[in-house]
């Protein structure tokens, strides 16, 4: 017996329904927003992802060797894949310009509820503006996405991390300090925090406020912890103008989130996550913001920003709303009563799924009541029983697989019945 590869999932046909249904939906979004579509490979130079993030990440990777010698990597995200195809490709389109994806990506993490080693992402990066409409609008969009799915309970989280570096520099901290703080305030831990802060000889009233900060963040806390730094308060005046337009795309509820670090090491200025509250610890739905990687890429400098949902993790968070995902049916399932029908009824079922009627007919030749069990277990809408009687009048008896109705519906009549 083979097993799956750790971290890797099989999907079965119901998986795969509630999968493609919350994908056609997300994608709808997407294009309402005017965003247009794009794919990259799977797997790409091993340098894409090293770039930015230095030779560290390879932990984290799929990464090998191919029979040509070249390092590649199956990638773990995509904005790096869209943004190096965009230097190659894209430079020249008007601005700005709005890219979706889907795909799947590849992380060497250590597997749990929510996290795989093989998971899908839906995400988009809009590249050319950094306006705050631009903004407000991203966010928007990465909310809509969610609740067009059909998820209820979900927060919005807006941190800054050019805000957040300043507040380091004001407190004196040197890089490596900074490095040792990140992630306990990314998991945080804020008694570490504290204790770290102390180690480090910062002030107890700078602890405490910077804790406070990172706890319960507005913007008049910001201002004056930041107020001597001129681009920090430039942030500051991006981030009161998209919180003052998010009420315009029907974001009520939101939190400033000083704490938000995101992980991967290209994020700059306004930075933005959507959890799901009821799905414990790999609760983050969606990951986002502005960042920096085209000038790295040998491409001409340019405002981007993106996010990207995890695609699991939202049919996680639906499956735990209880949602009731649309269960596709089979409109007809055609069941000749012998043998000898078998060609009146094969033709009967190409013509109608040349209509594009979703139709399927028995294949093992059964009686007509194991034929109707079957069809019944298989959600068809419709029984269409070709019997001798009936076709000598040119007709089948056509029942309804719920209430059990039947009634002689003339064979050439089939197409409009259904649709
Ligand atoms: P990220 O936060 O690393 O951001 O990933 C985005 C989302 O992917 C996460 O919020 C999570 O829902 C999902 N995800 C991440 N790792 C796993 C995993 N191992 N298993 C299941 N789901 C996972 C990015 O990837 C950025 N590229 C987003 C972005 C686009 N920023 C700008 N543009």
């Amino acid at each position: 017996m083979f097993q799956l590869p750790r971290g890797t999932r099989d999907f079965t046909p119901r998986d795969m329904q509630k999968r493609r249904y919350v994908e056609d939906t997300m994608r709808t979004v997407f294009q309402s927003f005017g965003y247009q579509e794009v794919q990259t490979p799977t797997f790409e130079t091993l340098e894409l992802f090293t770039a930015k993030s230095g030779e560290g990440i390879i932990d984290e990777l799929y990464s090998f060797t191919d029979k040509g010698g070249r390092e590649l990597a199956l990638r773990p995200e995509l904005t790096a894949p869209v943004m190096r195809f965009y230097v190659e490709k894209l430079q020249m389109e008007a601005k700005p310009l709005k890219l979706f994806y889907f795909g799947n990506c590849f992380r060497y993490d250590r597997p749990q509820k929510g996290r795989y080693r093989e998971f899908w992402q839906a995400g988009c990066e809009l590249v050319g503006t950094d306006t705050p409409e631009s903004y407000a609008e991203l966010i928007s969009l990465a909310y809509a996405v969610l609740r067009m799915t059909g998820l209820k309970n979900i927060t919005v989280n807006i941190g800054n991390l050019t805000i957040l570096s300043s507040i380091f520099t004001k407190l004196n901290l040197s890089k490596d300090q900074q490095q040792e703080l990140i992630p306990l305030i990314d998991k945080a831990q804020f008694d570490d925090v504290k204790t770290t802060l102390q180690q480090f000889g910062v002030a107890q009233r700078d602890q405490e406020k910077f804790l406070d900060i990172l706890q319960t963040a507005n913007i008049k806390k910001l201002s004056s912890f930041v107020q001597h730094d001129a681009q920090a308060r430039q942030e500051i005046d991006l981030l009161t103008a998209i919180i003052n337009l998010l009420p315009l795309f029907n974001i009520k509820n939101y939190h400033l989130k000083m704490s938000i670090v995101r992980g991967l090491d290209y994020y700059k200025g306004m930075v933005f996550e959507i959890d799901a509250p009821n799905l414990g610890a790999e609760k983050q739905l969606c990951g986002g913001g502005a960042y920096e990687l085209i000038p790295l890429f040998g491409g001409r400098e340019t405002p981007t920003a993106g996010f990207a949902i995890g695609f699991d993790r939202t049919i996680l968070a639906l499956e735990t709303e209880k949602y009731a995902f649309p269960s596709p049916t089979l409109t007809a399932y055609v069941i000749p009563v012998n043998k000898a029908l078998l060609e009146q009824s094969f033709t009967i079922a190409q013509q109608l799924r040349s209509k594009n009627i979703a139709t399927d007919i028995d294949l093992l030749r059964r009686g007509i009541g194991k034929a109707l069990k079957y069809a019944s277990s298989i959600n068809a809408k419709t029984a269409i029983i070709v019997g001798p009687q009936e076709l000598k009048q040119d007709a089948v008896m056509v029942r309804d697989m719920k209430s059990g109705k039947q009634e002689l519906v003339k064979c050439s009549a089939l197409p409009k019945k259904f649709r």
